[in-house]
């Protein structure tokens, strides 16, 4: 068969693939919002949950959308559409693309104004205004930031624009280029934080909060965010990494590839986690403190640290861009599907969504005052909107997707694309994708009703 390729253009090699997709999977999800609710939902127990999707449902599911991305070479709604097409099955199978692409605006709305947030504290970090802050000053300097809407719309602004700028390039060497710096760097200063974490002596109290399995504190609220989060974490579940396996060169292993992006990614949040618990439980902070976790942990920390504002600085630097690769992932699926099913110019197209993202995130800032008493089943829309893309929509498009890689897509497409080492490995895939990831989904939502 003659090799397609996507009108987009496609990565360099499979080694920039794991960047881009990294680059997607590693962002505010892992630094930001596995550490909070994982303080939410009392530790150990949700940490095991969570691994354990990852594992069962995550990774089976990524390599689902890797597959079906680089068969058809197109944007998730027509890549499914085709793939449907070529097996004999309805096109009506492309409506989980629109899905995705629904959850992307939605995701990115809220998911800019913490960027945001990341912004305004490289901004104070730098100029010093947080060195030897105390635990209850920190809390206030956040709540302050979030009472002020004319402030976060002007980093809401900036991010938005950031975001766009490079999706209009296109998936571009530039981009390649700065996350093949940033995200070994982003590693190693994790590690030095982690090392800092380590010295306090708040440590062991912060590994046993992540690794003590107390099954007590565990509800099925709680499965349902780890379930959530696994999708979240790994940009699965919209056509994210369908879209970036679009552009994936054919000859590249996708197995491996894919272990490995699920390897980085939750290094990253483990590490994240046991850099920030032990600051935490040192200067006698709550947990479940919430979105603020990291606002209001790190920037104690590096107030005591030797070196600290350097040291911040460099870390809200590289908070921003590990927000800002992912941010432009979840635009680009839409983007790539303007561009091929409107005939749009992919600066129209990126401009456009832009536009909706950022007028969205306006309501998800407004959350926080002029708009705190709107609210939606008791959530303001900023929640609402986490909740209903992490804990719903996210994991209904990898219930279709798990169903439509096993079931409906013709069996030899998958294991010709997967082309694993062994057929008892794809046997394996086979019965998690068709059987155990679907049907873990949907108990776990059922026992939420
Ligand atoms: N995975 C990213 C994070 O952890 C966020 C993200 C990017 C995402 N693309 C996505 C989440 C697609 C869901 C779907 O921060």
């Amino acid at each position: 068969m003659q090799e397609k390729k996507s009108i987009h253009g496609s990565w360099a090699s499979r080694w920039i693939f794991i960047l881009a997709a990294t680059g997607s999977a590693v962002g505010l999800g892992n630094i930001w919002k596995f550490p909070y609710i994982t303080g939410e939902n009392g530790g150990g127990a949700f940490v095991l949950v969570y691994l354990l999707c990852i594992a069962l449902v995550g990774i089976p599911i990524m390599l689902a959308e890797v597959f079906i991305g680089r068969r058809a070479r197109q944007s998730p709604y027509n890549a499914l559409q085709e793939l449907a097409e070529e097996s004999g099955k309805s096109k009506n199978w492309g409506l989980i693309g629109l899905m995705g692409m629904l959850a992307g605006v939605m995701i990115l709305s809220f998911y800019s104004v913490v960027a945001g947030w990341v912004l305004q504290y490289i901004v104070s970090t730098a100029n010093g205004s947080l060195n030897d802050i105390t635990s209850e000053q920190a809390g206030a300097v956040f709540s302050g930031l979030l009472a002020d809407p004319s402030t976060l719309l002007m980093w809401h602004s900036i991010f938005m624009i950031m975001v766009v700028v490079v999706v209009i390039g296109g998936v571009n060497a530039g981009i390649e280029r700065a996350t093949r710096i940033m995200m070994p760097a982003l590693f190693i200063l994790l590690f030095v934080l982690f090392g800092y974490g380590m010295s306090t002596d708040g440590f062991e109290a912060g590994w046993d909060f992540m690794f003590d399995f107390d099954f007590s504190k565990l509800t099925w609220d709680s499965v349902l965010v780890a379930v959530g989060h696994s999708f979240f974490t790994l940009s699965l579940g919209m056509g994210t990494i369908m879209a970036y396996g679009s552009y994936m060169p054919k000859r590249a292993s996708i197995g491996s590839t894919v272990l490995a992006i699920g390897f980085l990614d939750t290094l990253v949040a483990l590490v994240a986690g046991l850099a920030i618990f032990p600051i935490i439980f040192s200067n006698g902070m709550d947990p479940a403190a919430g979105p603020g976790l990291m606002f209001v942990s790190l920037p104690v920390a590096f107030g005591q640290m030797a070196g600290g504002q350097f040291f911040g600085t460099l870390f809200f630097i590289l908070i921003g861009v590990a927000a800002w690769t992912s941010a432009i992932s979840l635009l680009e699926p839409t983007v790539a599907f303007l561009v091929e099913r409107m005939g749009m110019k992919r600066s129209t197209a990126s401009i456009s969504i832009g536009i909706v993202v950022w007028a969205v995130g306006i309501l998800c800032l407004g959350s926080f005052n002029f708009m705190s008493d709107v609210t939606i089943f008791g959530k303001n829309i900023f929640d609402t909107l986490d909740y209903a893309t992490a804990n719903i929509m996210l994991p209904l498009g990898g219930i279709f997707i798990a169903l439509f890689a096993g079931w409906t897509v013709k069996q030899k497409i998958a294991a010709d694309e997967l082309n694993f080492k062994s057929e008892s490995l794809f046997k394996l895939w086979l019965f998690v994708i068709k059987f155990i990831a679907p049907v873990a989904v949907a108990i776990v939502f059922v026992l939420n009703l």
